[in-house]
């Protein structure tokens, strides 16, 4: 049975509706019997620490360098490193934050992204990711709507991937919204916008 990675980072609680898409998403996949354990991991709950001096002169050390005070200082994005190595599918939620995802889920990037760890440099100075045939499901609330932004406008998607693939590994991520969320009252059907999952 497959595990699920269920990150969320809308500071909204049940107000949200990424919380809710991003739910739909590991109902529908658990229905399918497609995941069998849910892992779930509240970014606005217990939000990732900012990266400071001290942490980031611990990801350029080597793992026998480091001391006993830069295991602590390491063990948030170690935890997280193993969440998402032990799972097989991994859904995100973010809120449109100023075109951009939720500060929390750029806080949670800052601190999984390592290099000697999710990605190597290879011989011909390309980057190799270290999480391979990992399925990502990325859900986005927004108070708009894409259609109405210009062409070019989009920066969540197209940040999350390029992160991914550039740094992770991670290349298959499939992508749903909700939209409009600030356009009077709506009514969101999660069913129709996750017809095709
Ligand atoms: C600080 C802030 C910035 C926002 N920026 C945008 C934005 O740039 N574009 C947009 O469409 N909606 C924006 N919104 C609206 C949210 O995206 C919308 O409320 C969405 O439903 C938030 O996700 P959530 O319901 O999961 O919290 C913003 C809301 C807040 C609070």
């Amino acid at each position: 049975m497959k595990t699920a990675l269920h990150i969320t980072s809308s500071a909204r609680g049940a107000q949200s509706y990424s919380r809710r898409l991003s739910a739909a998403i590991i109902q529908k996949l658990t229905d399918r019997k497609e995941i069998g354990i849910v892992v779930e991991r509240d970014l606005a709950q217990s939000p990732p620490p900012f990266l400071d001096e001290n942490l980031i002169g611990e990801f350029y050390k080597y793992p026998d360098q480091v001391s006993d005070e830069g295991k602590q200082l390491l063990s948030y994005a170690n935890a997280i490193f193993d969440e998402i190595d032990q799972a097989d599918i991994i859904v995100i939620s973010t809120p449109t934050h100023n075109l951009g995802v939720s500060a929390q889920l750029k806080a949670w990037l800052d601190q999984l992204v390592r290099v000697g760890l999710t990605y190597q440099f290879t011989e011909d100075g390309s980057r190799a990711g270290c999480f391979q045939n990992k399925k990502v499901y990325l859900a986005i609330a927004s108070g708009g709507k894409q259609a109405f932004w210009p062409e070019g406008y989009e920066f969540i998607e197209s940040y999350i991937k390029a992160v991914f693939s550039a740094y992770t590994g991670m290349t298959d991520v499939s992508t749903f919204r909700v939209e409009g969320t600030a356009m009077g009252k709506p009514e969101i059907n999660y069913e129709e916008i996750l017809q095709n999952l």
